[in-house]
């Protein structure tokens, strides 16, 4: 299994895996806030259109990690903290509340 780093910390993945798959697989739901209200967003789509998994990638900014093959050695970066385990789930159930009331980003 080969790993790529998120904001200096280790994500292992399987070949075939975006990272935004990896990062789910690791168990963390969420990534990044947004500007206004600094809701929690991660996937949302999965398929490259809402461009709520933004991420920094090898300093490359913008990138949807929904469609970006995770690479051993790559560097991501969030401009977030790690979020928990356990803030990982309320974010979840955040992002799900926040979607279907409208979105702010
Ligand atoms: S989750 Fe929608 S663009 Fe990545």
């Amino acid at each position: 299994m080969s790993e790529f780093s998120i904001d200096g910390r280790p994500v292992p993945f399987t070949e075939g895996q975006t990272v935004a798959a990896a990062l789910v697989a690791a168990g963390r739901v969420a990534w990044r806030t947004t500007r206004v209200g600094h809701r929690p967003r991660g996937v949302f789509c999965g398929i490259g259109v809402c461009f709520d998994c933004l991420v920094t990638i090898d300093g490359a900014g913008g990138q949807r990690a929904c469609v970006v093959p995770a690479r051993p050695g790559m560097n991501v970066t969030t401009g977030e903290t790690m979020t928990t385990a356990a803030t990982a789930t309320t974010a979840a159930t955040a992002t799900t509340a926040t979607t279907e009331e409208g979105d702010d980003d």
